[in-house]
Formats: C-alpha cells, structure tokens, sequence
C-alpha cells in the first residue's frame, strides 16, 4: 500500500496506524486495507480511460459494500459474476445500470433477479444463455442489453488455471469456425435482448500486451463481419480485466494511463482500417486495482529450523485465507514488521496452521534469523482473490477485513466467528 512507513523502532505503520495497534485491536491474521490507496488507483483508471470508456471493476477480486460505495464514489462500474455478488452491490446502492453481469452458467433465477433489477448489461457466455436471457427479458417485458463474449483463441502468459482466451477452456464463445457469428445472428433476432456489444477477457496477471492486440484486432475482425452481414455496428466492445501487479520486485506492471493508451490506440487503429466508427471502450480491471492496496497480518506461532534445509515459519492462517501460493504458485513477499532487527538474513518458508504439508504462504523468503513466536509479520499485495476466496478449511475462521485511513482504522468485514461456522450446521 502506498501510505506504509516505518518507525525508528522498526514498528510499519499504514495510514498513521503502527501494525501493533492494529493487531491489538483487530487481531490476526487479518487484511489491511487502505482505502485512500483503492480510491487512488479506482481514479486513476477512471482518468486514464476517460469519459468516453467505462471501467468496471471486477468485483470477484475483492467485494463488501464500502467497496462498491468507494467504486460509486469514484464513478467506476462493477462487473459481477453471482447472484452474491448482484446483492452485495445492489445492497450497497450501486446503481443496477452501472452492472454488468457474468458467468458462464448463470442459474435462470440469476438471470432473473439481475433483468429485474435493471442491470446495465449481462455479458453471455453460450448459446443456452443467450435463449434464456432472451425469454427472461421478455416474460419480465423487458429488452436486456447484453454483450456476446467471444474467446479469440490467444494464448495469454500466465498461469494455465487463469488464462480464458486460448481455445480448449470453459469460457465464451469460440470465434472459430464461425460460433461467434452464429451466436451474435441469433442474439440480434430475439427480441429480448439488444446487442451492444462484444466482449473478450484473455486471462489474468498479465504483463505483456501483445495479447490484448491480437484480442482487439479479432474483437473488431467480427464487428467488421458483423456490420458486413447485417449493417449494423455495434457501439460497444470490452476487452475484459488481466492487467497484472507486483507481487515480488521482479514484476514490473504497467500504470493505466499507458494501459489505456496502448487499448484506445489498437482499437481505434483496428476500426479505422475497417472503416467502422470507434466502439466505446470497456475495460474490467480487479486484481490491478485492489491487489496492491492490501497486506495479510499475521502472528508467528513457531519458528522451526530444518538442518540445512530453511526455517519453517508457522503463522496463525495459511491456505484458508491465501490459497494462491497453493492453487498458482503465486509468489509472494514477506517482511517482520513488528521490531526492527539486525539479525542475519535467514531462509524461511512462511506456513499456515492447516493439517497439510502444500499450506503455504511464501514459498522462499529471507528473514531476520533471530525471528521468534509473537513477532508480527507482513504479506504485502493481497487484496485481490485472497478474502474472496478464503475457505473454512479445517474450521478455520475467516479473517477480517480492516480499512486504514488518516490515522484511522475500520473493520469493512468482520471476522468470522465460531457461532458463524455453527450457524450453518444444522444436522
Ligand atoms: N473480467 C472477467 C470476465 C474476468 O473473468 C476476470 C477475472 C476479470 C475481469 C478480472 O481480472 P483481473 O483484472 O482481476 O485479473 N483467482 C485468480 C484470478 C481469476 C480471475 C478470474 N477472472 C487469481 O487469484 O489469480
């Protein structure tokens, strides 16, 4: 987060708050969020795309409804992909024409509930969907403004669980052979529903931007076909979210003004040699703009050296509250950031407390070596797809969720409690 410093105790503070207070107050392991950083970068996507695009941000990263409010406030859209997801904004007061519904297999009462409450567009995924929406729309006696999302048959540079453009996955409507064609002929002939547009996502924690051209070329290739074969021109085209963040030193992510630049240019480049009018631009940033505005606080419980091995470093989560490291192989950081220290630098691996051996947070990491139980330490860049997709895993409790902001802290997410997970258990 942008707003961390350190004392000359060594004590990190966020916002003005030493991480000691909150973990006295809040407890650990939890998220620290820092708001002024999340609306920072929500604007400066919002400015670099400018009134002529939209920015939704992808709420599956991370969403609550300060979130949505914060996104409402800084006149971003939201991009949701569950019926949790639609109540959680529509409970926050996101306006329903500022939402775009995903999935690829939205359940019909999905479907219903998000035509009902008007949102702005639902993003179909197969040929079944776009029948259903259609009969939705029409026994409500509505026109549901949808996009056709196409997979264009990229190859994104990233993990194989978290690339969607290539051909053999689950998602969207393949150009080739002519599927995108035929699903956008029958989408224009039922009356439920008005076609605005294309959409094409291609994977995500991507840094190389040569996917989204060949993505944008094809994206324009059918609007061109489609102008072609029945004269209209679609005013809209999204080219979904993926941009990538730091998570180590080594990666070295693009700033949206650039994103923005480069995705306006290659359309506008694309649509000129086809002779179409420039579509309106969407784009559907998560992880860029949450990711970085939040690190895990952790305790640590034991600190076990293995003979020339490394250190295993045991903290009081794990998995069910990053599974990425174990799902990915994501890399992450770690600092102790509760004391300073000029103990030599150790090789550790930071653990959780599940009942696995693959529970782990950060997989290689250098820590001071005099490090002992009850030192707090720090995973910076976990605010996207951490707490959304936290598990119970071994009964665990989710963390909380705590805003910093001028010197002042909030929980936006409670943690959760016993009587939570007993709750639900009715047996
Ligand atoms: N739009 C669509 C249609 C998407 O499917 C996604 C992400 C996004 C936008 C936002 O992508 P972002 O800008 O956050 O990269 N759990 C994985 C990431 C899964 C992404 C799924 N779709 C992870 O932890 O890396």
């Amino acid at each position: 987060a942008e707003t961390v410093t350190r004392g000359d105790d060594g004590v990190v503070g966020v916002a003005g708050i030493p991480v000691t207070r909150l973990a006295e107050e809040f407890g650990t392991p939890a998220y620290i969020l820092d708001e002024d950083d999340f609306r920072t970068r929500a604007r400066a996507w919002r400015t670099a795309f400018g009134p002529d695009a939209d920015v939704f941000y992808a709420g599956k990263a991370f969403l609550s409804r300060a979130v949505v409010r914060w996104l409402d406030e800084e006149g971003l859209n939201l991009d949701v992909c569950s019926g949790g997801e639609l109540a959680t904004a529509l409970s926050a007061g996101m306006p329903a024409e500022r939402i775009a519904f995903h999935g690829n297999n939205k359940s019909v009462e999905e479907i219903r509930r998000a035509v009902e409450a008007g949102v702005g567009r639902i993003v179909l995924d197969s040929f079944q969907e776009i029948v259903r929406v259609a009969h939705t729309a029409r026994s409500l006696g509505k026109r549901q403004k949808v996009q056709i999302r196409i997979t264009v048959g990229v190859e994104a540079h990233t993990h194989e669980f978290i690339a969607t453009a290539h051909e053999d996955q689950k998602f969207g409507i393949p150009l080739a052979g002519g599927q995108a064609a035929e699903a956008v002929r029958r989408a224009l002939q039922l009356d439920g529903l008005e076609l605005i547009g294309i959409h094409s996502h291609i994977g995500s924690q991507i840094f190389d931007m040569s996917g989204f051209e060949v993505a944008a070329h094809r994206v324009v290739g059918l609007l061109k076909d489609i102008r072609d074969e029945h004269g209209v021109e679609l005013p809209e085209i999204d080219l979904g979210g993926g941009l990538g963040i730091a998570y180590t030193s080594a990666d070295d992510p693009r700033e949206p003004h650039e994103i923005a630049k480069a995705l306006t240019e290659i359309v506008t480049r694309e649509c000129e040699a086809a002779r179409l009018r420039t579509p309106r631009i969407s784009v559907e940033p998560g992880r860029a703009i949450v990711g970085p505005t939040a690190f895990t606080l952790y305790e640590v419980g034991t600190v076990k050296p293995l003979d020339g091995l490394r250190t295993y470093v045991s903290v009081d989560g794990g998995m069910s509250d990053n599974i990425r490291t174990a799902l990915y192989d994501a890399e992450y950081s770690v600092a102790l950031v509760s004391r300073a220290s000029d103990a030599e630098p150790m090789l550790a691996r930071v653990v959780g407390k599940h009942c696995e051996s693959g529970d782990i947070v950060v997989k290689d990491a250098f820590l001071p070596a005099d490090l002992a139980p009850g030192d707090l330490v720090a995973v910076p860049a976990t605010g996207a797809y951490c707490r959304s997709m936290a598990s119970n895993y071994n009964h665990v409790l989710r963390p909380p969720v705590v805003a910093v902001r001028d010197g002042e802290a909030r929980v936006i997410v409670r943690r959760e409690t016993e009587e939570d997970l007993l709750r639900l258990d009715v047996g």
